[in-house]
């Protein structure tokens, strides 16, 4: 079912409540692929959606207009999840001219069969008429892909942020007012920290290019369009995008016979303090998703393993090589752990700490098969540590 989001401009996109997963993003609340319909003298499409979803697609715009109208299709960004749908998009609608930069139209070229296509290729400052309204192009490379367009309406106040302000919450509810804004920031929170936290420079650069424009509404291309909080999300996305720290530790674990854990709760309950949250999370227990997102702000981590075979365990070496991609910035930790009859576990977690560029604050602390007293306490020690050093980096940085 399309929705007119401002006159003439309507939502056509796709609900998809039941994905659970979107290339190991764990989509708890699913997803949705934005498209949008706008109606003048030359009809245009922002952008299609998930190939499995063009028949719901087709059916929205058909809800408006005769989808054969549609003079112009405009690609902002070639990842399948907007794009995948666009050959069939376009065997219905096939007199479109399909607007996009040069980096869409390689990568739509090595995806799809192209030969029959017509391109219209534009770049940042580039304006097209539809008539009663134009639309003004940003490239964005690397929000998130190299491909990644921004589309502006002027007349409408409108702009088309592709991934962006996005967030993965499939509702039927279409604007931030509808829905909760502690949730729906969490949720936005959530898609920046697994999307685009490696990207934060270009997305400074992004915001800075978009403070220019006078924007009234934010259609992304998931999720919820911004019209009331605009000023919530983009400050929110300037503090992500520098890693803005928060007074924050949080404690990450894994742990075979409980020493660790042990550990772990020494240190939680350490840097547990009024002005400072402590977050524990055991990494079997709670998704890489979850855990990207609360790192995003954390001023201070603490990342323990027990030994296995001279190596930290495989679930926290699989989430410390999810988060090392995701680049966070301006991290201070330390790593900890037990061990049995031989070492490997902690160390093994310092020199990943290391690789990410945490500033490690001291050598790991170490527990041999059962966690005494005084490491227990060594462990409340560094905990109250890591709380005094949160507070003292945030302090430095506000
Ligand atoms: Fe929603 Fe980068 O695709």
């Amino acid at each position: 079912m399309h929705r007119q989001i401002l006159d003439g401009i309507h939502w056509v996109g796709a609900l998809d409540w039941n994905v659970r997963d979107f290339h190991s993003y764990h989509t708890d609340r699913g997803a949705t692929y934005n498209a949008y319909l706008i109606q003048d003298e030359a009809n245009a499409l922002i952008d299609t959606v998930k190939a499995p979803f063009k028949a719901s697609l087709l059916r929205n715009i058909a809800e408006v207009v005769d989808p054969a109208s549609i003079r112009y299709i405009i690609c902002n960004h070639a990842e399948p999840d907007h794009a995948s749908a666009l050959p069939d998009v376009l065997a219905v609608i096939q007199n479109a001219t399909v607007v996009c930069n040069e980096k869409c139209r390689g990568i739509l070229e090595a995806y799809h069969d192209t030969a029959k296509w017509t391109f219209h290729i534009v770049k940042t400052g580039d304006t097209l008429s539809l008539g009663r309204r134009t639309l003004s192009f940003l490239d964005t490379p690397m929000v998130h892909w190299p491909d990644s367009m921004m589309t502006y309406v002027p007349e409408a106040r409108l702009l088309f942020s592709m991934d962006g302000f996005g967030q993965h919450w499939c509702t039927s509810q279409r604007f931030d007012d509808e829905v909760d804004l502690r949730q729906l920031l969490w949720e936005a929170k959530t898609y920046y920290a697994n999307i685009v936290m490696p990207y934060g420079k270009q997305v400074s650069k992004t915001l800075e290019a978009a403070s220019k424009l006078d924007i009234g509404m934010i259609a992304p291309s998931h999720g919820l369009i911004w019209r009331r909080h605009i000023a919530d999300i983009v400050q929110s996305y300037q503090a992500w995008a520098v890693c803005k720290p928060a007074a924050k530790v949080l404690v990450l674990y894994d742990s075979m016979w409980e020493n660790t854990k042990h550990m772990a709760e020494a240190i939680t309950e350490g840097a547990t303090r009024e002005g400072v949250e402590a977050v524990s999370l055991f990494v079997r227990g709670n998704t890489g998703t979850r855990i990207a997102t609360e790192i995003l702000d954390a001023a201070c981590v603490a990342v323990g393993s027990s030994t296995l075979n001279q190596q930290m365990m495989p679930a926290m070496a699989g989430i410390l090589n999810y988060i090392k991609g995701l680049r966070p910035v301006g991290k201070a930790g330390l790593a900890f752990g037990s061990f049995g009859w031989g070492r490997g576990g902690a160390e093994a977690v310092q020199a990943e700490l290391e690789a990410m560029g945490v500033e490690v604050l001291a050598d790991p602390i170490r527990s041999k098969w059962r966690s005494t007293d005084v490491d227990i306490d060594g462990c409340r020690e560094a905990g109250r540590m890591l709380a005094e050093k949160a507070l003292a980096i945030t302090a430095a940085t506000t």
